[in-house]
């Protein structure tokens, strides 16, 4: 059987790192496309020469054509621009949504059967504006959030209470921005709910607020500490697990920035929710509980990302 065809739309810091973690993971082949002629192509070399040392068998292949993408199963988007010091990631939607025009309309042309994973900031806006440009069925158009939301809640978690972070487990749903909303009820040490940790004196309810505004602004933590971009290491190998769900139809329960329309009661808009990842793309959303304060935390997150696609809509005449 042929071996799987990946695009990486955008051959930056995260792109060069989401094709070697493909390689190494012998997921399928790999094609880099970015408009900055020379940079997917060199990466593409650069990685296929570790291959005789890794001893991983996948093709790689660098291009400025979008006609060399052609019949992906899997497209990953990280073209733009990402975040400087003193940025929101708010601040990139008006550079990056024309981007997502650009590359909609490739995916749309030349790989319209991909599973489309959106990591570009921001992020709730841009997943939203990739589907509409590209008019994939909504459940083939996923964005990239809660995964590497959650696995910066579980890292810091690890931390406090001193055990293996394979045994944190934690949500985070809502917007990928300040607004974004850690679930201490439902996030665990080996099934133990934080907030039954706190009652045992495991930990304090004070540290655990700090832990949660610490994952909140884990984006900007990274970015003031590398000064001339922002992470990329955390954010490639979250997209690779949602796409290793979707190529081995894994049924992985996983947060993601899906289109919801119905759960939560909510009316057709993408949002970081609970989702299964199968062969189908996103073949559910998991409609959990939210208690009061929660549900307030939500409430302000998707009026946040409201106001992005609204903001989208002003920018691109298209998109109303
Ligand atoms: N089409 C294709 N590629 C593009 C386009 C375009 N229209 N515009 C820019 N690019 C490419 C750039 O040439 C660059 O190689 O996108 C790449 C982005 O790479 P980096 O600048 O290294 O950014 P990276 O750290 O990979 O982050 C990319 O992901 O997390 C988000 O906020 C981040 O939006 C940013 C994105």
């Amino acid at each position: 059987m042929a071996r799987p065809k990946i695009a990486l739309i955008g051959a930056g810091q995260i792109g060069g790192t989401l094709a070697h973690l493909i390689a190494l993971k012998e997921l399928g082949d790999v094609v880099l496309f970015d408009i900055a002629d020379g940079t997917p192509q060199g990466k593409a070399l650069d990685i296929a020469e570790s291959g005789p040392s890794e001893g991983f068998d996948a093709n790689m292949a660098g291009t400025t054509d979008y006609a060399d993408i052609a019949g992906a199963d899997v497209c990953i988007v990280t073209a733009g621009v990402p975040r400087k010091p003193g940025m929101s990631r708010d601040d990139l939607l008006g550079i990056n949504l024309k981007v997502m025009k650009s590359v909609g309309e490739g995916i749309r042309d030349h790989a319209p059967n991909a599973f489309v994973i959106c990591i570009t900031n921001p992020l709730d806006a841009m997943v939203w504006a990739l589907r509409e440009f590209s008019g994939l069925p909504h459940e083939k158009v996923v964005g990239m959030a809660g995964v590497l939301d959650s696995a910066r809640f579980r890292h810091f978690l690890s931390l406090e209470f001193g055990v293996s972070m394979r045994d944190v487990t934690a949500f985070v749903l809502g917007g990928h921005g300040d607004t974004m909303v850690p679930l201490a009820r439902y996030s665990t040490v080996a099934g133990i709910p934080l907030p039954d940790l706190v009652q045992m004196g495991w930990t304090t309810q004070e540290k655990l607020d700090a832990i949660i505004q610490r994952t909140r602004d884990g984006g900007a933590e990274i970015v003031g500490l590398l000064k001339t971009g922002s992470a990329f290491y955390a954010p490639a190998t979250s997209a690779i697990e949602m796409a290793e769900a979707y190529l081995k139809d894994q049924k992985r329960l996983l947060p993601c920035a899906a289109y919801v329309d119905g759960p939560f009661g909510l009316k057709g808009m993408y949002v970081g929710v609970p989702t299964v990842i199968g062969a189908g793309g996103i073949e559910k959303v998991v409609d959990i509980k939210l208690n009061k304060d929660e549900q307030a935390m939500f409430d302000k997150s998707i009026d946040a990302v409201k106001g992005l696609v609204q903001a989208c809509k002003g920018i691109d005449d298209s998109l109303s």
